[in-house]
């Protein structure tokens, strides 16, 4: 690889960065995190790698999903437990109906650094620059919360070491359990109509459980049954911090960043000759980039030559994030393209941040129709071209909050995003809406399996 090191990032042009003012403060933390062990293994990014090559291969579906900015005040027990019994649920879900496995990634342990619209932030005439994610500085407007602290780069690393050993303990320590499956059921959702869908299905599994350990297949002497890997991702945009924790492997010699087992390129820091596409070539994890409207197709292909130049299946997960009024103009000529080059990708669909509008009362949401429509948009034209829609990928949480507007379960009006409405940034779907999502996605992801040969 041609010059490549961890720092090379640091002599192109870079966007969405902090402008840090005590850069000796700056070097220490940079050298202190440096010093820390790496919160994941080489090995694990490797693992994640072959799961989403069988995506890519038409084996598997990935489901990535979490906040669209974890917070340093949000960071609780039950936050992290709630995530993880949703994402559960919805696997579930999926995998009942898709019939095939559901790999599954969190944006969590380290979503914490924000690109934003605009540097500045302006309220009743004083201006102060944007929030731009707890590990750069603080959401309250005003001008000391506002400045960057390098000192927070130590802090999001500590969160996501004790949110990734949670994770880790759940995942391998009986919550993953299926004899679980009704337990993941959260008390909200209990109670709707939803939640009887889910207990049914539920109650599905659990017969086929006991059926099994008559035959003597029990949670005990299989462990498929009883643990699961919930794998991190965040978008990697603070490179200092990526950089800090870049290792090299001892067993192959490559380079990982060691923050999270996969890593995505927003939409706003994905130009070619940037910093961002110089780092995320040298690591060897599974990498994500996101594809906007703005996207041409030539700078596809080199996007896709420049990160994947080996082909490698599982490497590359392009995160499409259209809106449902553009994608259907769009996102055909870009994955016709792409398939007529030949690339091996995966396609995964984000339904979220194409689809942002701003209510009459000024909250930020997104509609469950919306989101809906451009899911099932995606589906259709992968069906069109005869090629496989590989994921999808949410902005969600466990919690009751009304952020997006609609769905049946939930029926939240714009009048009533007041309620609970707890985002740092872009409005996630509550648990209600997820799952709902969920059961949708499924009957799309079981007609487009049926038609695999
Ligand atoms: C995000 O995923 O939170 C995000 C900012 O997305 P995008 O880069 O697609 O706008
Ligand atoms: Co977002």
């Amino acid at each position: 690889m041609m010059n490549w090191n961890p720092n090379s990032w640091r002599n192109f042009p870079i966007k969405q960065q902090p402008i840090y003012t005590d850069l000796d403060k700056l070097k220490k933390v940079e050298a202190e995190l440096k010093s820390y062990p790496p919160l994941i293994f080489a090995g694990e990014a490797l693992k994640l790698k072959g799961d989403l090559a069988d995506v890519v291969n038409r084996k598997a579906f990935l489901l990535q999903g979490g906040d669209c900015a974890e917070s340093f005040t949000s960071f609780d027990a039950n936050n992290i437990k709630d995530l993880f019994k949703v994402m559960m649920q919805m696997a579930v879900v999926l995998t009942f109906s898709g019939g095939c496995p559901i790999v599954k990634v969190g944006r969590v342990a380290g979503q914490f650094a924000k690109p934003r619209s605009a540097d500045f932030e302006e309220i009743n005439g004083i201006s102060l620059p944007s929030y731009r994610g707890d590990i750069v500085n603080g959401v309250d407007f005003d001008e000391k919360s506002r400045v960057p602290k390098a000192k927070k780069l130590l802090k999001a690393y500590n969160q996501s070491a004790a949110t990734l050993n949670l994770l880790r303990a759940f995942a391998r320590g009986g919550m993953a359990d299926l004899n679980q499956v009704h337990l993941w059921n959260l008390d909200f959702v209990k109670g709707n109509a939803l939640g009887e869908k889910y207990e049914e299905l539920a109650n599905e599994i659990s017969k086929t459980l006991k059926f099994m350990k008559a035959c003597g297949i029990t949670s005990q002497n299989t462990p498929q049954l009883n643990q699961t890997t919930l794998y991190t991702s965040h978008e990697a945009l603070l490179l200092n911090y990526e950089e800090a924790l870049t290792r090299r492997d001892s067993i192959t010699g490559d380079w990982f960043d060691c923050s999270a087992h996969m890593l995505w390129i927003g939409d706003r820091t994905r130009g070619l000759n940037d910093a961002h596409i110089e780092y995320f070539r040298g690591i060897k994890n599974p990498i994500g980039c996101k594809v906007g409207p703005s996207m041409k197709e030539d700078e596809l292909i080199e996007l896709i030559d420049a990160l994947n130049p080996d082909n490698e299946a599982g490497r590359l997960n392009l995160i499409v994030r259209m809106g449902a009024q553009k994608v259907a103009d769009i996102f055909p000529n870009l994955l016709r393209k792409v398939k007529a080059e030949g690339k091996n990708v995966l396609w995964s669909c984000d339904p979220m941040h194409g689809n942002t509008i701003k209510a009459d009362n000024g909250y930020k949401t997104r509609d469950f129709e919306a989101i809906l429509s451009e899911v099932k948009q995606f589906f259709q034209i992968h069906k069109a071209e005869g090629t496989y829609a590989g994921g999808i990928h949410l902005e969600m949480t466990g919690q009751n909050v009304t952020e997006c507007t609609g769905s049946c379960s939930s029926a939240i009006t714009q009048e009533g995003l007041a309620s609970r409405y707890h985002t740092q940034c872009d409005p996630r779907l509550n648990a209600d809406q997820a799952l709902e999502l969920a059961f949708m996605i499924a009957d799309t992801l079981k007609e487009a399996r049926s038609n695999l040969a």
